[in-house]
Order: structure tokens, then C-alpha cells, then sequence
């Protein structure tokens, strides 16, 4: 007979969703605030739109590569480094950040499904809610089926099979997440824009692994 031991999922995957460190954490936004007001005008900076959405970012225009982020960066940085410890990491990791870049939603503003990969193959993306309007990001399992999505139905252990909106939502959200997880953001009903900070990180081993022959730059 089986030991029930050996079937066991460590506490560590037990805590994942869908097997993905999607992860939610509540930051003091006052630095940021305080950094956003001096520095960010959207109504210049936000002028692109991504396709099938209604939202303007600053992701692809030239101005955006002259802001200077670090202020926001230190703090994403240091909780970043936080979530890669809690990942287990088996050797010394460096980690190299892409330029932020900035997301405006006005009202019934929203963002399609979509990965952060890209063409630099990213490992983590993360997201910061600096204002949030009446809106939230939404993680999808690409992997569900219609079929478990029905069985939510039934079972709570369903309920969060396909779409996953975590908890925390509000400003000073931060989510640090793979990568290659869908993700959307819903339409915002309210007046008030939605505005976040999103940016990539690739992971590196600090010896050996990895090449590194194609480090993240700002184009
Ligand atoms: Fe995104």
C-alpha cells in the first residue's frame, strides 16, 4: 500500500496556483506617489494603445526611456528579491530588469489576455497598482478546460480553475508572477483612471548556466 507521505505535495507546491508563484503583496505607495507626482505626466508619456484593448501606455515610446524609474525599481526590486527566496533558489540567482513601462485605463479602459514573455523571453513580470479605478487584473489558467470550469459548480476547489483574481486589488498592489501567465485586466466602471507600473525580469545564475549573451536593455 501506498504511503500517503510519498503522494503528498510539499507545503511549498501546495501553495501555488495552477503551479505558478502568482503572488499579491500590499506596499506603502507613498514613495512611489510622491515620485509619480514630480515625474509622470501620462498625457504625454502614455501614447501608444495595445491592440484589442482600450488602454494607453507608454511601452514602445522613446520618451518612456528617459524616465527614471529607479525610485520604483528599488522598491519592486527588494520585494522581488523576497519572492525569488521564498522560490527555494538551488544557487546564487542575479536577476536583470527591463525598462517599466506605463498603463492608463480610463473609464470602461481594459487589457486583453496576454503573456509577458516577449522576444527577450522573460521569467517574471510584475505589476504595480498606482491607482486602480474600479478594475482588476485577472490570471488565467491556460491550461483549463470548459469542461473543469463547469465542475466549479460543484466543487470550491474548482472555483479559482480558470480565472484567479487575487485578494489584494487595490493601490500599493504589487504582483510578481511568471512570466508566461495570461493574464487580463477587467473594464474600469469607474471615472477615475486605472494607472499601473509593470516591468520583466530575467533570472540568471550568477556563475556558469545560463548564457547571458542577451542581457536586458532598454530599445
Ligand atoms: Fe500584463
Amino acid at each position: 500500500m501506498m504511503d500517503r507521505n510519498e503522494i503528498s505535495q510539499t507545503s511549498r507546491s501546495d501553495n501555488l496556483m495552477w503551479g505558478q508563484p502568482i503572488t499579491a503583496i500590499q506596499l506603502d505607495s507613498s514613495k512611489i506617489d510622491a515620485w509619480f507626482d514630480e515625474f509622470i505626466d501620462t498625457e504625454t508619456l502614455c501614447t501608444e494603445e495595445f491592440e484589442f484593448s482600450k488602454c494607453k501606455t507608454s511601452n514602445g515610446v522613446d520618451k518612456n526611456y528617459t524616465i527614471d524609474y529607479r525610485v520604483p525599481m528599488d522598491i519592486v526590486y527588494d520585494e522581488f528579491s523576497l519572492f525569488i527566496n521564498d522560490l527555494g533558489p538551488k544557487m546564487q540567482m542575479s536577476s536583470a530588469f527591463e525598462v517599466p513601462w506605463i498603463n492608463v485605463y480610463e473609464k470602461n479602459g481594459f487589457q486583453d489576455a496576454h503573456d509577458h514573455q516577449g522576444t527577450r523571453n522573460a521569467d517574471f513580470s510584475w505589476c504595480y497598482i498606482h491607482k486602480a479605478g474600479d478594475s482588476h487584473i485577472v490570471f488565467k489558467n491556460r491550461n483549463a478546460t470548459n469542461s473543469d470550469n463547469c465542475l466549479k459548480e460543484y466543487f470550491d476547489a474548482y472555483e479559482a480553475h480558470m480565472d484567479f483574481v487575487p485578494e489584494l486589488t487595490g493601490k500599493g498592489t504589487l504582483y510578481i508572477f511568471p512570466s508566461a501567465v495570461l493574464h487580463a485586466v477587467s473594464p474600469n466602471k469607474s471615472d477615475s483612471p486605472r494607472i499601473t507600473i509593470s516591468g520583466n525580469v530575467r533570472v540568471l545564475p550568477q556563475e556558469g548556466g545560463r548564457p547571458a549573451e542577451s542581457p536586458l536593455t532598454a530599445e
